[in-house]
């Protein structure tokens, strides 16, 4: 059978793409390229390197036979895997760790212990809100009240620990830390090897950031240490549980890897969720007008929020879908085959080669989705669901190695949309324009909208 090279578009020698990418960021410019790749199949040159990326369903479904391909950390990864080592995003599926953390952890996330969670999650949404009735009248910094919320949620479903960041101006100064990592991570992957050697005063910030972000995972496991509980949260099962399969627990070094893991994944992608959420509302005036009847029907007055209303927020989780669509927070994931393979009958995968899946391009690949850049949430209404691609939106990745924290993601963000909405009225005073801000995850950039309380029966 004829074999086919994958496309790649024009690049400069030597250099290859990377100057493209300055202008644009990554996640910009591979979605410029994406638009000019029907193939939905293409390679780029990053220095010395080249990169495939696929956003092609058809190819993606094969890319999800886990028979044939599995989970393979790129580059990115790698470079986090010196912070995050062994644990659950950034081990390979290979590695035993992977497995027996995963069967020690998956009871976590279980229905039922979403139930356990909710309240705690309420409890910090009710603060977001408190802080929104101060500053009612005003404009608010959107991106990071999402990442207060979120990051104390996730400590203190997680961990038992609180951040308390709302009762503060500054954000934690683990978040400054680990931004600060994560993009110097990923500068590490972009900066060829000449930069790398003059980045001296780089890697000593990345060296202490890394030691901060420890410092406090190793604070918080002494404390569970020093005073057990009872609760079956993810501290203690990492702590106390074992693995059915070999009966063996988690080693410290790992669960130290696990607790970083989870403080970050926890959060850093539901808070950009939310944010763009909000930005599309602002745009959209009749799906807000929407979501405002929703609220008002599912959590009328001062109601506290009970778990099985979460359920009746469809508008909501349809808004969160869509936004995720868009602008998939964790917007690429990566594949490699255990053996040689040939993908959409033409293009030999070689083994062990990471493929990185670039979700923003599937999400809009032009054959699936109809006007594949419009904000419509009509999309997820289940006739449309049932009858699309099942293989053309992969947000939280694929097979076993998809996102563990889907549902916690899900219903975090959906009750802290309607807690908000049905106390505020949303405006957008200086028409905010679009802009992705790029860490290993992304997020509108410099995004405020202004914020006053609602009238009765407005
Ligand atoms: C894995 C996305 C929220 C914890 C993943 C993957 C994606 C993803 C795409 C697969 C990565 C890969 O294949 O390389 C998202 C998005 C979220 C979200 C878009 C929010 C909208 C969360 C939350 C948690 C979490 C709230 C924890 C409570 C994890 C973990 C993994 C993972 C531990 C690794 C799972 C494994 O390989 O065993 N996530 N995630 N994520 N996510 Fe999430």
């Amino acid at each position: 059978a004829t074999r086919y090279t994958v496309p790649a578009p024009p690049g400069l020698p030597v250099v290859g793409h990377l100057h493209q990418i300055a202008r644009s960021g990554l996640v910009g410019h591979l979605l410029n390229v994406s638009r000019d790749m029907p193939e939905g199949i293409f390679k780029l040159r990053f220095g010395s390197r080249v990169s495939l990326f696929v956003t092609d369903p058809d190819l993606v479904a094969e890319l999800s036979d886990e028979t044939r391909f599995r989970k393979m950390p790129g580059p990115g990864l790698r470079v986090v895997r010196k912070f995050a080592g062994d644990g659950l995003f950034t081990a390979f599926s290979e590695e035993p760790n992977w497995g027996k953390a995963h069967r020690i952890l998956l009871p976590a996330f279980s229905n039922r212990a979403m139930r356990g969670y909710f309240d705690m999650i309420v409890e910090v949404c009710d603060q977001l809100v408190a802080k929104w009735e101060r500053a009612a009248g005003t404009d608010v910094h959107v991106a990071d009240d999402m990442t207060r919320l979120t990051l104390d949620s996730i400590a203190i479903a997680g961990f038992g620990h609180r951040f308390n960041s709302f009762e503060r101006e500054e954000l934690d100064s683990f978040l400054l830390a680990l931004g600060r990592a994560l993009s110097e991570a990923l500068s590490t992957i972009t900066r060829l090897p000449i930069q790398q050697r003059f980045a001296r005063k780089a890697v000593a910030q990345y060296e202490a950031d890394i030691a901060e972000m420890n410092a406090l995972v190793d604070g918080i496991i002494a404390e569970r240490r020093a005073a057990p509980g009872e609760g079956r949260d993810l501290l203690n099962l990492m702590l106390t549980a074992v693995d059915p399969e070999t009966g063996e627990g988690l080693d410290d070094l790992n669960i130290r890897y696990q607790v970083l893991t989870f403080l970050i994944a926890g959060h850093e992608t539901t808070s950009g969720m939310l944010t763009f959420a909000f930005a599309y509302l602002l745009r959209n005036p009749a799906v807000l007008a929407q979501a405002y009847a929703e609220v008002d029907r599912v959590l009328p007055g001062d109601t506290r929020p009970d778990y099985a209303q979460v359920a009746k927020l469809e508008v909501i989780e349809r808004i969160l879908k869509e936004a995720l669509r868009l602008w998939p927070t964790a917007p690429s994931f990566s594949v490699a085959p255990f053996e040689d393979q040939v993908i959409g009958g033409r293009y030999v995968m070689r083994r062990d080669r990471p493929i990185n899946v670039f979700t923003p391009g599937v999400h809009r690949f032009p054959s699936v989705w109809s006007d594949p850049d419009e904000f419509d949430i009509d999309r997820w209404l289940p006739h449309a669901e049932a009858e699309r691609h099942p293989h053309a939106y992969k947000p939280f990745g694929n097979g076993e190695r998809a996102c563990i924290g889907r549902q916690f993601a899900m219903v975090e963000a959906k009750i802290a949309m309607a807690m908000l909405l049905r106390r505020f009225a949303i405006s957008d005073p200086h028409s905010y324009k679009l802009r992705i801000k790029e860490t290993l995850s992304i997020k509108p950039d410099d995004f405020s909208m202004r914020i006053r309380l609602r009238q009765p029966h407005e």
